[in-house]
Order: structure tokens, then sequence, then C-alpha cells
């Protein structure tokens, strides 16, 4: 089955061609980063209208790296929910059309379970149940993937998400939006214990994660500094910083794999490219004797072919729309 997916949440505008959820014949992108790069973060306006002009050629782009005609599509896949309303709608809106040209179903995919498909296409052996981290710049949640549309969070952010957080302390060191993957190769380069960072604890709630104070105790040290007219050793607080992020995310998460008994845990999300992260990561699981499921960098990120896994599942649990299907902001992953 050839699934024509569309992702169009944030800022990039993605259209792949996936088979039997698999099998990626192709994953075509058009990155807006550097037209919000010049605001430091992403505007809704200006994604919305860059994704009406890039969509249409990215389809056509698709069918041709895949070899196929529009004939040789089964079904439409799109992310419905959630993300930036204005920008969702644009790729909502194409899917609907081109699944009535085709005369063809029309399958909405939660965004979130996209990113935790991601996985699916990594990895032709992954099949659920497993555990599954998710961390992107919206969203932080330890999901226990019942199985493929069958989905419960255990544990999740109070507050900022983890991506979140690594923007807005990276654009006050001066990176340019999404700063993560910079600070990220910053903390690479540098040592770790001059700048002790806090990690919350969420009272009650073994599982749940917070990144405000986190946040806020970084930026408040960079400051300081330069109030003080002091010089921070930029890669030192870098890889802190990433500790501190790392720390949050794995104890709780191997601790959220004891209590489901399970041996597979699998990652997600842009933050799921952090190298401290992963890196912390194979050490605790090698350390339980858990198999872990780190997906390349490339499937980590927004795209399309995500969506194209999802959607194949989707479908087969009978998840389909008509034309009446809406765009959310927000919407949960259950
Ligand atoms: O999943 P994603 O592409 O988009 C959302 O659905 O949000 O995640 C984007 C987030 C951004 O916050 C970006 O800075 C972060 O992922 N990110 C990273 C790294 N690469 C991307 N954060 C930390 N380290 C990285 N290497
Ligand atoms: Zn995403």
């Amino acid at each position: 089955m050839n699934i024509l997916a569309i992702e169009s949440s944030c800022d990039e505008t993605a259209v792949a061609v996936v088979r039997d959820g698999r099998t990626v014949l192709a994953d075509c992108i058009a990155s807006q980063v550097a037209i919000h790069k010049t605001y430091g973060g992403v505007v809704p306006e200006i994604a919305s209208r860059k994704h009406i002009e890039a969509i249409y050629g990215l389809a056509d782009q698709a069918l041709e790296t895949a070899g196929i005609t529009r004939q040789d599509i089964d079904a439409v896949g799109v992310t419905y929910a959630p993300g930036l309303i204005g920008a969702v709608l644009v790729g909502v809106n194409f899917a609907k059309a081109a699944a009535m040209a085709l005369q063809v179903p029309l399958i909405p995919v939660h965004h979130i379970r996209g990113h935790i498909a991601a996985n699916y296409l990594a990895f032709p052996e992954l099949e659920p149940p497993f555990l599954c981290l998710v961390v992107s710049g919206g969203h932080s949640m330890i999901v226990d993937v019942q199985d493929y549309t069958k989905l419960k969070i255990l544990g999740s952010t109070r507050d900022d998400a983890a991506g979140e957080c690594f923007d807005k302390v990276a654009r006050v060191l001066g990176m340019p939006y999404p700063g993560g993957a910079a600070l990220d190769k910053l903390a690479r380069t540098g040592t770790e214990g001059k700048y002790p960072m806090p990690v919350a604890h969420v009272s009650g709630s073994d599982l749940d994660m917070s990144f405000s104070g986190l946040k806020t105790a970084a930026l408040n040290l960079i400051h300081n500094a330069g109030q003080k007219g002091e010089t921070l050793d930029v890669p030192d607080l870098c890889a802190d910083f990433s500790k501190a992020v790392s720390d949050t995310l794995v104890p709780r998460t191997m601790a959220a794999l004891e209590q489901t008994g399970y041996k597979k845990l699998a990652i997600a999300g842009g933050v799921a490219a952090n190298s401290r992260i992963r890196g912390d990561f194979e050490t605790a699981c090698a350390k339980l004797g858990a198999e872990l499921y780190l997906p390349p960098l490339k499937l980590c990120g927004d795209n399309g072919a995500m969506i194209g896994a999802q959607a194949y599942y989707e479908y087969l649990a009978g998840h389909t729309a008509g034309q009446d299907l809406n765009a959310y902001a927000t919407m949960s992953i259950e």
C-alpha cells in the first residue's frame, strides 16, 4: 500500500511516499528554518504562507523520486494535530483535495504518533509493545506504546518541553534558531562540573518532569555574568546544561521501563538527536539489558516519512476521515 504523506505542522513542509508503513520510497522536505532564523523563532503567519508555496511542488517531487504516478497512490495520510493551526490547515486541505481527486482514503495522523513511528522506518523488526520517550520542540513525554494505535502517557513535562528549553538557552547564548543542535555541538567540546544545574523533581509523580526551573537557572546565570562583566566558558556551560536535561529524562524513562517490565525502549523527536542524551541512554540500557532504538538523526526531526509510517497503521485500525476533517492546535496522543 503506497501512502502519500503530508506534514506541515511547524516550519518544515514535508511530503513522503511510504509503502506498507515501513519502506520509504521518497521523503522530500522544504525547510523554512533560514526564513524564521531572522526572527529568532517560528512566525506562524509566515510558516503558513511558505507551506502553501512549497507543498504542490514538493508532492510532485515526491512522486518523481518514488518513481510512481498519481494512480499508484492508495491513500493520503496527513498530520492534523497538534501544531501551529494555520500551518497544519495547509497540509490538511492539500491532503483532502488530493484524496478527493484520487478517490482514495484520507488518513489523519497525530504528529507525535508520527515521531514514534519514525522508529518503524529505522528498525523493521520493531513492533509494539515498547516504551518510547518523545522529546521535541513542544513535547516531552514517556509513552507506553501498547499497540500501533493504542498509546498511554506514563509521564510528561509539567511546563516547558526539553526542546523549548534547549532553544531558549541557545538563543540567549547568541546561537541562531533553532539552537538545540548548535548547543549540543558546543557541549561536546566542554567539560562538566563548572556550572552545576538543578534537576527538578515533581512531587508525587515520579515519571513527570519539569524544565522551567532549569531554564530559569541557566538564563539567570548567563544574565548575571553579563551584568558583572564576567566571561562564561560557553562550552562548559552547554555541557552542564545538557547533562541536566539528560539527568531529567534518562532516570525517569528507565524507571518507566522497569515499571512496565518492557525490554524495548525507543526515542523519538528532534531532541532525540542530542548526543549527550543518546549516549546516556546507551549506557543506561546496556546496564539494564534493554534493547535501545535510536533513530538516525534525519528521522528524529520533523519529516513526512514518519507520518506515512503511522498513517499505515491508523488505516489498518480503520481510522480514516471524510472531507469534513479539521485541523487542531492541540490534541492528546492517547
Ligand atoms: O521534533 P522536532 O523537529 O519538531 C517538533 O515537533 O517540535 O523538534 C525540534 C526541536 C528543536 O527544539 C531543536 O532545537 C531540537 O529539536 N533539537 C535538538 C537537537 N537537534 C534538534 N536539541 C538538542 N540537541 C540536538 N542535537
Ligand atoms: Zn515534530
